[in-house]
């Protein structure tokens, strides 16, 4: 567990409005933070195939009719090949996602690894090609510095809290965690979507239309790419640099970070 301090202080909005202050022990964050995973575990779990099926339908529509060029796949890919180590690769928050797929169509490393919190979701993918591994979201069961290169794509802002402050301490763990795997030297790389909901017309159109409406996911507290860095940043990691991609989905953006 990476979290230094053994006490915080949470603040805690009261039935009158005022705000108070509440003693939070590092025992307390845990058990949150156990809560919190069971609260996404069971979210996943819930999703409803059809209406995936409906969503990858109209994706697949969009595509054809609109020929879309980059996308946040490609241009992660991209970036994962002018590594010069890249032998061990770890996709976290992996899902039943098949980025994988793309990963391996450039890039040939001899160990890849993909985790998630949701066994459901993770396991909907079996391919001799990779491993999968459940995580409990806290701490992988993976040695310090064996990893070349971790990546997560729209995983961030799912990590979450009832607070702010929470959050940004449940999201800079969720960094360090990463960073204690992968090798001095290695990157931590992190590609989210752009706060959907600031975003331009097909932006809005995939979170409204397909993620909502269709998917029936719930809201989430979405970041930008300076939001990102500054939790590089506070995670310790060298080197950060960041990038947005324009894709038919709208803004993401990418950040590298170094440890
Ligand atoms: C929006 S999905 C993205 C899945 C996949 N990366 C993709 O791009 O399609 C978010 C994924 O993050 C996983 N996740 C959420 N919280 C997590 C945590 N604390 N640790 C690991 N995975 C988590 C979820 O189970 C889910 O599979």
């Amino acid at each position: 567990m990476q979290t230094q301090t053994s006490e915080s202080y949470r603040r805690i909005k009261t039935t009158e409005g005022v705000l108070s202050f509440n003693s939070f022990t590092l025992d307390d964050y845990l058990k949150e933070r156990v809560e919190l995973n069971e609260k996404e575990i069971n979210y996943q779990n819930a999703k409803i195939k059809i209406r995936e099926k409906i969503a990858d339908g109209i994706t697949f529509i969009y595509k054809a009719i609109f020929k879309p060029k980059k996308t946040e796949n490609e241009a992660l890919c991209e970036i994962i090949n002018r590594e010069k180590n890249k032998k061990t690769l770890l996709e976290e928050g992996a899902g039943n996602d098949t980025l994988y797929l793309d990963v391996l169509g450039k890039i040939k490393p001899e160990k890849y690894y993909r985790s998630d919190v949701s066994e459901n979701q993770l396991n909907q993918v079996q391919d001799l090609r990779v491993e999968n591994i459940i995580y409990d979201g806290i701490r992988h069961d993976i040695e310090d510095n064996s990893i070349d290169i971790a990546f997560s794509k729209c995983v961030l802002h799912h990590i979450d809290n009832g607070c702010e402050a929470g959050r940004e301490r449940n999201r800079i763990d969720y960094l360090i965690e990463q960073k204690r795997i992968v090798k001095e030297g290695g990157k931590v790389i992190t590609v989210d979507v752009n706060d959907p909901r600031k975003g331009n017309l097909k932006a809005k159109f995939w979170h409204y239309i397909k993620h909502r409406l269709i998917l029936g996911e719930e809201e989430h507290n979405f970041l930008d790419e300076q939001k990102a860095v500054s939790l590089y940043h506070k995670a310790g990691f060298k080197n950060i640099t960041n990038q947005k991609v324009e894709t038919y989905k709208g803004t993401y953006f990418i950040v590298i970070g170094e440890k």
